[in-house]
């Protein structure tokens, strides 16, 4: 049987559309916000008001691209959380609406669930290599950094998190005090080609079992620049290949230490990636490194499936169709999940 499914995601400043037959993505759709780059990072109120523009234009080219129109759809996927509130009651409105008007089933999905989906995502006329239960996923995003047992497409666990600043965050930080623009992810990412990992050392945090810490790094990053450039104000420019390098291997090292542990407590030989921070260059070579060290078989997602996109809307969707869990009109957005079902 054929199932044909509407993604939307908008939780933060990306409105995405996407179609999915099956698990055969036919359309992914996403206009990105620049209205925030002004402003050096995500505003709330504009990432609503540009939502609320972007939305229709970008289901209708979603629906066009995959070469289906709205009768086609069996179910629309939407993002309930976690994210901005604002944006995510445009994109459950939105989805609320087409389902009145077309009297098409609803599903709500979990934006954590839909970065770890991207693994089972294929390609017309290409079958993808999909992980197998049980395997672990590191997911690094800028509001999120977990280790999480996937059991089956629809059960996780989460294993260890970050208890302050998501590895995200701690790029677009370090980078906004480095005067690059935001995000500042992707600038670190390719400046740091060019640049030694260990020209400097920054503060690696001690923190127990599997969680994550970040913020320390952030505050020694910033005091170490706030003394250089007292000494000499042209420190950043001069050294800004070594810096994005040296601040990229620690962060790296941090998220690859944990991750190693928990493959080994959870006995799993399977390993993912996924969010926002998969796309990085050095962190993908890493895993992949360690991956042949340890017998891991490695599964990095396409790049185009890493930041925020509704391709892993409308997978997680699907998936959720397959066990019939619709939802109903009454259902609201959430800020903030505890678990990822
Ligand atoms: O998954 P995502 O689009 O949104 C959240 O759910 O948070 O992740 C966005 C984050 C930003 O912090 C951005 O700087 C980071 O992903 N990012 C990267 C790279 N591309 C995006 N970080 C490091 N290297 C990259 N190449
Ligand atoms: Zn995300």
């Amino acid at each position: 049987m054929e199932i044909t499914i509407l993604g939307i995601e908008s939780s933060c400043d990306d409105t995405s559309c996407a179609v999915v037959r099956n698990t055969t993505l036919l359309s992914n759709v996403t206009a990105s916000q620049e209205v925030h780059r002004t402003w050096g990072g995500v505003v709330p109120e504009l990432a609503s008001r540009a939502h609320e523009q972007n939305i229709v234009p970008v289901a209708d080219k979603a629906l066009k691209d995959a070469g289906v129109t709205i009768d086609d759809i069996d179910a629309i996927a939407f993002t309930r959380g976690p994210g901005l509130l604002g944006s995510l009651l445009v994109g459950s409105s939105f989805a609320k609406g087409l389902s009145i008007a077309k009297n098409i089933p609803l599903i709500d999905c979990n934006h954590l669930l839909g970065h770890i989906m991207v693994h089972f995502i294929d390609e017309p006329g290409v079958e993808m290599p999909h992980p197998s239960f049980p395997f672990i996923t590191l997911l690094v995003s800028g509001g999120h950094t977990m280790l999480v047992l996937v059991k089956s497409h629809l059960e996780m666990e989460i294993l260890g998190q970050t208890t302050d600043d998501a590895a995200g965050e701690a790029f677009d930080k370090c980078a906004k005090v480095m005067g690059l623009p935001y995000p500042g992810g992707p600038v670190i990412d390719k400046l740091a080609a060019d640049g030694d990992p260990k020209a400097f050392k920054f503060a690696k945090p001690s923190i127990p079992d599997l969680d994550y810490s970040f913020s320390g790094l952030k505050t020694s990053f910033l005091y170490f620049l706030r003394d250089k450039v007292e000494q000499n104000p042209d420190f950043i420019e001069q050294n800004k290949a070594d810096l994005c390098a040296s601040l990229q291997h620690t962060i790296i090292d941090i998220l690859i230490s944990k991750l190693v542990k928990a493959v080994k407590a959870a006995d799993v030989t399977d390993v993912a990636i996924a969010g926002g921070v998969s796309a990085n260059s050095g962190l993908r070579n890493a895993i992949e490194r360690e991956g042949e060290k340890r017998g891991w078989r490695v599964f990095l997602p396409k790049r185009s499936y890493t930041t925020d996109n509704a391709a892993m809307i409308a997978i997680a969707g699907y998936f959720k169709y397959k066990q019939e869990l619709f939802t109903s009109l009454d259902v609201t957005p959430m800020s903030r999940v505890s678990k990822i079902e």
